[in-house]
């Protein structure tokens, strides 16, 4: 039997996406193992880890070559025997890499995949898995925020950031956000923070301090590390959290221990992935909230351009050169709306 053969691109050194990713025309389609499902990608989502895949700098390091994208929604079309997802369900997912979702056909662990209902097209999809699990599994498990609580989101205007204003609104929190630009800013407003601060202009420590009365944030959700944590230590509030989500910024700092003991913070990691490995029903229950909130019109992921296929290493470029507010969406296949 010949094998089907799909469009996808293709990374078989590492380096900047621009240099090393290449559309392939005739590449194989891939098998799922028992626990795994094939979709045939309507949408995929591009993601901050998506050039760091390509650099060879991201946490997982797949085998070359191999295709990036960690964000699908569309139709599985075949499923292995332990799988539990028949052909013809429409679900968002994250690819099992080597096969990514920049591809007409990806992979993922079941574990990994969520039924979407017919009402919730791909684009929104893609778009809205990575984001609004991470924020609601930071927010609530994670940071145990609380309604009347201050909530500082930086990198408002981001991927992750977009999801987490919403979600702190919806938990009933007073939400501050910081976005580098006037036109971030203006988003970030427009997405329900009661205060936005540009903090590629203005100090975020006195914006916070000024907003708070002086008592500072009491969750901060922090994909960006670097100055933009260590200048966070400055305005948590007392028995706050500090949210650490990424280092969009580059650097990993790390902070004195006897300040987190005499102000009486706590710094708490976040780390999506791992939920699905450990905690599957867990997951299954923020699903089903999400859903909700989309349903009830109170999260919607913010998507700043639907690209084609052939436009992908600009748009990661974009994505890590901060020109992106929200997610760009890849319209893959014809269900891509
Ligand atoms: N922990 C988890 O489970 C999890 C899940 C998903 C993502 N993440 C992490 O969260 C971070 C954001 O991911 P994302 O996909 O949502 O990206 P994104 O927020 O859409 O883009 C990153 C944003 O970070 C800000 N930024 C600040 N300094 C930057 C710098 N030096 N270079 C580039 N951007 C900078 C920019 O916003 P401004 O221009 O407004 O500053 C930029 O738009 C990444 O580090 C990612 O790995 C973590």
């Amino acid at each position: 039997m010949s094998v089907q053969r799909m469009r996808a691109w293709r990374v078989a050194t590492h380096g900047a996406p621009e240099k090393v990713m290449v559309l392939e025309d005739d590449v194989p389609v891939p098998e799922p193992a028992a626990d795994q499902v094939r979709i045939r990608v309507g949408a995929a989502a591009l993601n901050f880890g998506d050039d760091l895949l390509c650099r060879g700098t991201y946490q997982l390091r797949p085998e070359l070559p191999f295709t990036p994208g960690l964000e699908v929604a569309g139709e599985v079309v075949a499923a292995g025997s332990e799988a539990g997802l028949s052909p013809g369900t429409r679900v968002m997912a994250v690819p099992a890499l080597p096969w990514g979702g920049l591809a007409e056909y990806a992979l993922a662990d079941a574990r990994n995949a969520y039924v979407i209902p017919p009402d919730l097209p791909d684009t929104d999809a893609a778009a809205m898995l990575i984001p609004f699990q991470t924020g609601h599994i930071a927010l609530h498990r994670r940071g145990q925020l609380q309604p009347g609580e201050t909530l500082l989101v930086h990198a408002g205007a981001g991927g992750v950031g977009s999801a987490a204003i919403q979600l702190g609104k919806a938990a009933g929190a007073r939400v501050i956000a910081t976005a580098g630009g006037a036109e971030k800013v203006a988003l970030c407003l427009r997405l329900g923070a009661d205060v936005a601060i540009d903090y590629r202009k203005d100090d975020f420590v006195a914006g916070v301090r000024e907003a708070t009365g002086g008592e500072g944030a009491d969750v901060i959700y922090d994909p960006v590390g670097g100055d933009v944590f260590e200048r966070s230590r400055k305005c948590v509030a007392w028995q706050g959290r500090i949210l650490i989500i990424g280092f969009a910024g580059g650097e990993m700092t790390q902070a004195p221990m006897n300040q987190l003991l005499f102000r009486n913070y706590s710094l708490v990691g976040v780390y999506m992935g791992e939920y699905s490995h450990r905690e599957r029903p867990f997951l299954d229950e923020v699903h089903q909230e999400i859903l909700d909130l989309y349903r009830e019109g109170r999260i919607k992921a913010l998507i700043h351009a639907r690209v084609p296929m052939t436009d992908v290493p600009a748009a990661i470029a974009g994505l890590a050169g901060r020109a992106t507010a929200g997610k760009v969406v890849i319209q893959v296949g014809e269900a891509g709306d």
